[in-house]
């Protein structure tokens, strides 16, 4: 959208299903406002003569929600999905109802936070009024963007970072991406909230084959489900420029492990999350043109208090990639508050640019 703002023409590239859909959606901006208030009010309307059935629901749903708040988002769920017609106007008020089931949630939580029914927050917005403040928090979000230009010139392709070059013209100029960073945070798990709620997996057992296995190896969950193997990883072309500093890593983080309860798998994560960032980095290399400038929002890492570099680590594997230079801009250090971390090794946050 931001490039749309300037009139730039954009391509998003992300494998979670929920979070392409997310974004398809944004883009759909340049569709009438008028029509998505109509089409939020004839949901509402319309789940006023739905009957609610929350017993289908998983624990996590129960457990998140008070039953008269779960009967009225089920009521708009079902209205909606009585009405939905794949307009655009139709998909911008599921991103409503999407985007108020936190809000209207009495577990802890916040947007890209795994869900914590065991917490309970104070404020809660009730779903009928969140629903009708959203729709017009969006629509007021399309008239400003066509204030400044009538049609969306992004694409979002629903695929692998690691593999997406031969879906597309090779003619970027800019690339500008959050990467997962090696920090054991689980996207996946990220929105099983909303993938429950909207009946696309039924638990965590299921996020594994419907979404982790489709991402970089970002978390220990992935490498030990995967059983993923130590020589395996190292043997891999992709990692032939770090293979030694990553094999002393690994090799510590292995030996770390069995003194920790969790024995988790950061070892052969750290692994995979080096061969993963050069497969895409390779990718983007057959899509950028000659001169092009990277910048990757990034942070390194210390699982287990065993440091990673990671930026060090990207950068080396971009030159190997054929970019021409890197350099790191430190935004902020992390990790510098000891109370309450698991470990005391300085971190930071920045921007690695990657150019040539
Ligand atoms: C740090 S988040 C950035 C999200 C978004 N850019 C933002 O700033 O809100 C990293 C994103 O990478 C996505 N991702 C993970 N593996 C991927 C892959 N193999 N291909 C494309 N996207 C992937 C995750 O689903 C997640 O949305």
């Amino acid at each position: 959208m931001v490039c749309d703002s300037v009139g730039v023409a954009s391509v998003g590239v992300e494998a979670h299903p929920i979070v392409v859909r997310i974004c398809k959606t944004k883009l759909l901006w340049a569709g009438d406002p008028g029509r998505v208030r109509e089409f939020a009010a004839n949901v509402l309307k319309c789940a006023h003569d739905v009957s609610p059935d929350i017993f289908t629901y998983p624990e996590l749903i129960h457990r998140s929600y008070d039953p008269d708040v779960l009967a009225t988002l089920d009521g708009l769920k079902t209205a909606w999905r009585n009405l939905q017609d794949a307009s655009p106007e139709s998909e911008l008020v599921w991103l409503a109802l999407t985007s108020i089931l936190r809000a209207t949630s009495k577990a802890g939580t916040a947007q890209w936070q795994y869900i914590l029914p065991n917490k309970t927050k104070k404020n809660v917005i009730l779903p009928g009024f969140a629903f009708q403040q959203q729709v017009e928090v969006m629509v007021s979000d399309m008239r400003w963007m066509q204030a400044r230009t009538d049609r969306s010139l992004a694409r979002i392709i629903a695929g692998d970072a690691r593999s997406f070059a031969e879906t597309m013209p090779q003619s970027i100029d800019a690339v500008i991406t959050s990467p997962p960073n090696a920090n054991n945070y689980d996207y996946a798990d990220a929105l099983r909230f909303e993938m429950t709620f909207w009946g696309d997996v039924s638990g965590w057992g299921d996020i594994h084959d419907a979404v982790r296995k489709h991402l970089i190896v970002s978390s220990s969950q992935y490498s030990s489900r995967e059983k993923l193997q130590p020589d395996d990883l190292l043997g891999s072309d992709a990692v032939k420029p770090i293979r030694d500093e990553l094999r002393a890593v690994m090799d510590r983080l292995a030996i770390e492990r069995e003194f920790h309860g969790g024995k988790k798998h950061y070892h052969t994560m750290i692994g995979a999350y080096c061969r993963d960032i050069s497969l895409v980095l390779r990718e983007l290399r057959i899509v950028c043109k000659g001169g092009a400038h990277m910048c990757w929002v990034i942070g390194d890492s210390a699982p287990y208090g065993v440091y990673c570099p990671i930026d060090e680590w990207i950068a080396e594997l971009a030159l190997a990639a054929g970019f021409k230079q890197t350099r790191f801009e430190k935004l902020r250090d992390r990790n510098i508050k000891w109370k309450n971390r698991k470990h005391r090794v300085p971190l930071k946050e920045g921007l690695l640019w990657i150019e040539g």
